[in-house]
């Protein structure tokens, strides 16, 4: 039986254990260029001697107006690699693997001057109105995600994950509430997905896995649900995609009755339809901080790999904690064996 400590393959990515430090957007590039700065280079390695066994670098934009606000890391230029790369190499020195989130904010590009989408909907009437992307433009902005791939590639990351989650561009194009297209990009909501998937593939060496974040369900009135999802990633894993990061929402503002619960785990059963209904490695997130409750979604089969955030925010040396609160055995820096 697996449990968190337990050695995770696929492909050619092997880590030490099951615990992933969950993409956290930092806001912390001053220069407003992307490029990754000491801040990013002290919060990743921290994790990585903290013993967690595979950080994924926090959402990083395909173009500058792809971005969240200014301050958000990109990989729009070659100018972008060598700063990753120290992080990337650091860490692995320390013993942790490292991933890297592509992505594009689409709609919610709040410093763009005119955000760019499947549609012109504003996510709400305090964010900007975007403008619909031509379909020319489509395939632009999947070229624009085959470049990224490429430069963390030549970075050094051991796998990619694409963010599709969390109302951002990839989920936009994927629901019905902010994809009204009439070309092929609306007339299939995952045609956009899966085009970003064979771009990101082609530059991808071999045995390099490629994730994918998925809002497993919408909690907007009209959003779709848990079966559509799944329906969709049918679509991304025959692409290519070899396992799922699941969260949800993000496609705006909760109705009240909707509102998930902020207990522990509240996402493990949407991490747990998909890997049984695709059969699929799968990644859980969300309130998973407690190390009983993340060893057991490991244990129960619910999920391969447990992502925690804010929990190692807080602490970075979580797994390190974790491991001797669960009894298991794991390495401790030689400079901190004496706090063991
Ligand atoms: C400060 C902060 C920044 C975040 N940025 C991202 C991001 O860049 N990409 C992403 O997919 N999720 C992002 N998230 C969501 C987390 O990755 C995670 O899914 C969420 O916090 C739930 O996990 P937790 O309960 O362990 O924190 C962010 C969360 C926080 C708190």
């Amino acid at each position: 039986m697996n449990d968190l400590f337990t050695p995770f393959s696929l492909k050619g990515l092997t880590l030490k254990n099951r615990i992933v430090m969950s993409p956290m957007c930092q806001y912390s590039v001053e220069a407003k260029d992307g490029i990754a700065t000491d801040w990013h280079y002290t919060h990743y390695v921290s994790r990585a001697i903290g013993g967690a066994g595979l950080i994924i670098i926090e959402m990083t934009d395909v173009e500058p107006d792809g971005r969240i606000s200014d301050y958000d890391l990109g990989l729009w230029s070659d100018e972008h690699i060598p700063a990753l790369k120290r992080i990337v190499d650091a860490c692995h020195s320390h013993g942790a693997k490292v991933a890297i989130q592509i992505a594009h904010a689409g709609r919610k590009a709040e410093d763009a001057e005119v955000p760019v989408a499947p549609s012109a909907i504003a996510f709400d009437e305090k964010y900007k109105q975007p403008r619909a992307l031509t379909t020319e433009e489509v395939q632009g902005m999947v070229e624009k995600f085959r470049a990224a791939a490429k430069r963390a590639v030549a970075a050094g990351f051991d796998a990619i994950e694409l963010h599709g989650a969390h109302g951002y561009l990839l989920h936009q194009f994927q629901s019905p509430l902010t994809n009204q297209r009439e070309d092929v990009y609306g007339l299939e909501l995952t045609r956009f997905g899966t085009d970003v998937i064979h771009a990101v593939k082609s530059e991808l060496p071999e045995n390099m896995p490629l994730m994918m974040r998925l809002s497993a369900i919408e909690y907007k009135e009209g959003g779709y649900d848990l079966d559509t999802c799944i329906e969709a990633a049918k679509a991304y894993q025959q692409a290519g995609v070899d396992l799922f990061d699941v969260s949800s929402g993000g496609e705006g503002a909760i109705p009240a009755a909707k509102r998930p619960g902020a207990h522990g785990g509240y996402q493990v059963p949407l991490a747990r339809a998909i890997k049984q209904a695709l059969d699929i490695p799968v990644m859980a997130v969300g309130r998973l901080e407690d190390p009983a409750l993340a060893d057991s979604v490991v244990g129960n089969n619910d999920a391969d790999l447990v992502a925690i955030g804010r929990g190692l925010l807080r602490n970075p040396h979580w797994a390190l904690e974790a491991a001797v609160e669960l009894k298991k055995e794991t390495s401790i820096p030689k400079q901190y064996s004496r706090a063991y």
